[in-house]
C-alpha cells in the first residue's frame, strides 16, 4: 500500500485538556496523550506542517471541591496541579507546541468573545426553569453537585451530569432522590434563567456530516456513540451555570453566572493556538479557519459528546471555523483489572513514575502503546510492563542495536566497510527496511497505534533473526569481507530504527542516532527511508556502543505491586462508613442495663466451634462463664488479665451446650478487628457500676 497524498496542507492536533484536579496518570497518557504524540511526532517526520496544542481546564466543578478538601483556594490547587502536569508531560516528551491553561486571560477573552458571538447572532435560547437548589449550602446544584439514583440503570450514585455506571449522560433533575455533595441535604427545586444551546436545531447537519459523511473513516466506537446521540433526538444544552468558580457570563444580568465549564474548555484549543502564535509572531487563525486545516481532537471515549456533539455544534453556529476531520478517541486502560480513579489512588501516576523509573520514559510509552485501549478496554498489569520490557525492548531491539554496534567496533574499528557482493538474504533485507515507512505509516494513518508499534518491533526483529542467521561472529574467521558486509546491511536496519522508533520512542531514537553519529538535526527523515539511499554510507564512523534498555527486575515490579497493595487497604479503611444510628431510647431503656467493671481470669477456645472462646470473669459480683465469639481476633492467652466492660444482667444464653452469662463490650475497627472496651485505669475495681 502507498501512503496517500495528504489532500491539506497542515494539521490541527488538540489532545483532551486534563483537569488540574489531581497529575497525570496511565489512563490519560494511553487514551489520549501517547497517541496524540506519536502522530504529531510522525507527521513532523513526514515533513508536514502541524501544530499540537494542549492546556489545563482548570474550571471543572470538581477543583472547587478537590481545594476545599486540600484546604487551599482554587487558585492554588489549579496552580500545584498545573505545575505537575506541565512538568511531567515535558519530562515524559509530549511533544506539544504550545501548554496552555483555561485560567489565562487569553483564554477568557476567547471563550467570552465566542460566547458572545453566539449570543449576537441568537443561537442560544434564553429560559428561565426551575432547578436544584441547596438551601442550607446558598448554592445551585448542577453536575458534580448533585447524586442520586440514576433514572436508567438504577445506580444509586449516579451524578448530576452523568452515570458513571451505565455511561448515560444526564440532568440534575433527572436524579432520582437527589442529594446535595456539599451538604447532604435533600435539594429543593428553585427558579433561576440560562443560556441553552439549542442543539435540536444542528441534528440535521450533524447526521449528514457524521452518520453520512465519517461512517467509514471515523472509529466505530466514536461513530456509535454519535449515532446514538443523533438517534435519540438531540435536547437544548445549557452552557451558563448558577457558580463562583469559572468564566463570568459576559452579558449585563448575569451576575453570579458562570459559562459551563464543557462551553469554556474546548475553546481552550483554540486559546492555546493563539497563544502559541502570539509568542512565535505566527498566524492563529489559518490552523482553526483555513479549509486546507485538516483538525484532529484526541480524546477518551467519556469525551466524544463533546467533540463529536457540542464543540462542532457551537464551531458551526460560529461560522468561521472548520470542523474535526477526526475524532480519534480510545476506550479505557484499568489498572491491575480495576478502573483506574483518581479519588481512589488507583493509579500510576506520571509524576511517580518518572522517579520511580529514571530516564525510562520510552518503557512507559512502549507499553502503553503494545497495549492501548483502541478498540475495548484494557488492563495495565505490572507483570506485562516488566515483560515487554525484558522480552521485547531489551531482548529484541535493544539485543539487535548492542550485537550490530559491538561487532562494528569489534571486527571494523567501528567504521562502515564497504559492502561486498550481496547475498539474496542482504538485498531482501534491504528492500524491506524500505518498506517499513509505509507499514508502520499505514497503521498510524488509521489511528492503529498499536499495530504501528508491532510494526516497528517487527523491524527490530528482522534484524536480529538476520544477525542470527547470518552470524558474523563466525563468518568472521574464515570470511572477514563477508563479515563486513553483514555488519554493514545490519547498521542500515540499525538506521532505520534509529528514525522510525522516534515517535514511539523519542528518548531512545535521539540515543540510537547519536551512536550511529546521525546528527539529529539532518537526520533523514520517513521518506527518505524508501529510497536506494543508504542511511549510513560506507566509511562512515559510528559512536561508542552503549545500552539502550536494561532490565527491570523482580524486586522493583514487586515495589510497584506493594504500593497498590497499601492503596487497597487504605480504601477499605475509608470505605467503612459509620453504621447509622439506631432508634432513639429513653433513659429508662438505657438504666435497665446494668454494666460493671470486671476481669478476664481463664479463657479457653470452645473445642469444635471455630469463632467461640469461654471465659472466666470476675464482675466483682460473682465468677461466671461469658462465651463469645472472638477466637478469630484473639487468642485465649492474650485476654487473660484484661480488665473489660461486662453486661451483667443479660439473661443467660445456652451456646453449644455451655450457659453464657452476659455480654463483653467490645468495639469494631474499620478493617473488622475488634478491641475491647474496659475502664482506662487497670486500678478500677472489679464491680464498678458503668453508669
Ligand atoms: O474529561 C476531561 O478530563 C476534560 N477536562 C477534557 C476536556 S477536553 C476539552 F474539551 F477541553
Ligand atoms: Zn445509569
Amino acid at each position: 500500500m502507498q501512503s496517500q497524498p495528504a489532500p491539506y496542507n497542515r494539521t490541527t492536533v488538540t489532545a483532551a485538556l486534563p483537569y488540574t484536579n489531581g497529575p497525570i496518570h496511565i489512563g490519560h497518557l494511553a487514551g489520549v496523550y501517547v497517541p496524540a504524540d506519536i502522530y504529531c511526532r510522525y507527521l513532523r517526520l513526514r515533513g508536514e506542517e502541524v501544530l499540537f496544542v494542549c492546556g489545563s481546564d482548570e474550571h471543572g466543578v470538581a477543583i472547587p471541591m478537590k481545594a476545599k478538601k486540600e484546604g487551599v483556594s482554587p487558585l492554588e490547587l489549579i496552580d500545584k496541579y498545573h505545575r505537575i502536569i506541565a512538568d511531567s508531560f515535558s519530562e515524559f516528551g509530549i511533544s506539544f507546541d504550545n501548554y496552555s491553561r483555561t485560567s489565562a486571560e487569553i483564554h477568557h477573552e476567547t471563550a467570552s468573545e465566542f460566547f458572545e458571538k453566539l449570543y449576537q447572532q441568537g443561537d442560544f435560547i434564553e429560559e428561565e426553569g426551575e432547578q436544584l437548589y441547596d438551601a442550607e449550602a446558598g448554592q445551585f446544584l448542577a453536575d458534580r453537585f448533585v447524586t442520586g439514583t440514576c433514572p436508567k440503570c438504577g445506580y444509586e450514585e449516579a451524578y448530576g451530569d452523568q452515570c458513571e455506571q451505565c455511561g448515560s449522560s444526564l440532568n440534575a433533575t433527572d436524579l432520582i432522590k437527589p442529594k446535595s455533595v456539599l451538604t447532604g441535604a435533600t435539594p429543593v427545586m428553585r427558579r433561576t434563567r440560562h443560556w441553552f444551546l439549542p442543539l435540536d436545531r444542528y441534528e440535521g447537519f450533524l447526521a449528514d456530516w457524521i452518520l453520512k459523511g465519517h461512517k467509514n473513516d471515523w472509529k466505530p466506537n466514536v461513530y456509535g456513540q454519535c449515532k446514538s446521540w443523533i438517534d435519540d433526538g438531540l435536547k437544548p444544552r445549557a452552557v451558563t451555570r448558577d457558580l463562583d468558580w469559572g468564566i463570568p457570563v459576559p452579558l449585563p444580568g448575569a451576575e453570579g453566572k458562570v459559562l459551563y465549564v464543557w462551553f469554556d474548555a474546548p475553546i481552550g484549543y483554540i486559546s492555546s493556538t493563539r497563544e502559541w502564535a502570539r509568542r512565535e509572531n505566527q498566524d492563529w487563525e489559518k490552523w482553526w479557519k483555513a479549509p486546507d486545516t485538516r483538525l484532529l481532537h484526541f480524546i477518551g471515549k467519556d469525551n466524544i459528546v463533546f467533540h463529536c456533539i457540542i464543540f462542532p455544534s457551537m464551531l458551526k453556529a460560529h461560522g468561521q471555523y472548520i470542523l474535526p476531520d477526526n475524532v480519534p478517541a480510545n476506550e479505557f486502560l484499568n489498572l491491575e483489572g480495576q478502573k483506574l480513579s483518581t479519588s481512589r489512588n488507583w493509579a500510576v501516576w506520571l509524576h511517580e513514575y518518572l522517579l520511580e523509573f529514571p530516564d525510562m520514559q520510552d518503557v512507559l510509552r512502549y507499553v502503553l502503546t503494545a497495549n492501548a485501549p483502541e478498540t475495548k478496554d484494557n488492563d495495565f498489569t505490572w507483570k506485562d510492563f516488566q515483560a515487554r520490557n525484558n522480552n521485547e525492548l531489551v531482548a529484541i531491539f535493544g539485543n539487535f542495536i548492542n550485537r550490530v554496534t559491538v561487532l562494528t567496533h569489534k571486527y571494523l574499528g567501528g567504521q562502515l566497510p564497504s559492502p561486498g557482493v550481496l547475498s539474496e538474504n542482504d538485498r531482501h533485507t534491504l528492500e524491506a527496511i524500505k518498506m517499513y515507512p509505509d507499514t508502520i505509516g499505514n497503521s498510524l494513518q488509521r489511528f492503529r497505534f498499536r499495530e504501528a508499534s508491532q510494526d516497528l518491533m517487527n523491524l527490530a526483529r528482522m534484524g536480529n533473526k538476520y544477525l542470527a542467521d547470518e552470524e558474523p561472529w563466525k563468518v568472521v574467521k574464515e570470511n572477514p569481507e563477508r563479515a563486513s558486509t553483514i555488519l554493514y546491511v545490519g547498521l542500515q536496519v540499525a538506521a532505520a530504527l534509529s528514525v522510525l522508533s522516534e515517535p514511539f520512542l523519542p528518548f531512545t531514537a535521539a540515543k540510537l542516532k547519536k551512536m550511529l553519529r546521525l546528527d539529529p538535526d539532518v537526520a533523514p527523515g520517513w521518506k527518505s527511508l524508501m529510497t536506494d539511499q543508504v542511511l549510513l554510507p560506507q566509511g562512515h564512523r559510528i559512536g561508542n556502543s552503549e545500552l539502550l534498555f536494561r532490565k527491570i527486575e523482580d524486586a522493583e515490579i514487586q515495589a510497584q505491586l506493594d504500593k497498590l497493595e497499601n492503596t487497597k487497604k487504605e480504601n477499605a479503611m475509608s470505605d467503612t462508613s459509620v453504621t447509622p444510628q439506631k432508634d432513639t431510647i429513653v433513659y429508662e431503656d438505657f438504666a435497665k442495663m446494668d454494666l460493671r467493671v470486671g476481669t478476664i481470669l481463664e479463657a479457653e477456645k470452645m473445642p469444635k466451634a471455630k469463632k467461640l472462646i469461654v471465659m472466666k470473669v470476675d464482675t466483682g459480683i460473682d465468677t461466671r462463664t461469658i462465651v463469645s465469639g472472638i477466637a478469630e481476633y484473639f487468642s485465649p492467652e492474650d485476654l487473660i488479665g484484661k480488665k473489660v466492660t461486662v453486661l451483667v444482667n443479660l439473661a443467660p444464653r445456652p451456646l453449644r451446650g455451655v450457659d453464657s452469662q452476659g455480654m463483653i463490650l467490645l468495639a469494631e475497627n474499620p478493617d473488622g478487628s475488634l478491641i475491647f472496651v474496659g475502664p482506662e485505669e487497670d486500678s478500677t475495681p472489679n464491680g464498678a457500676p458503668i453508669t
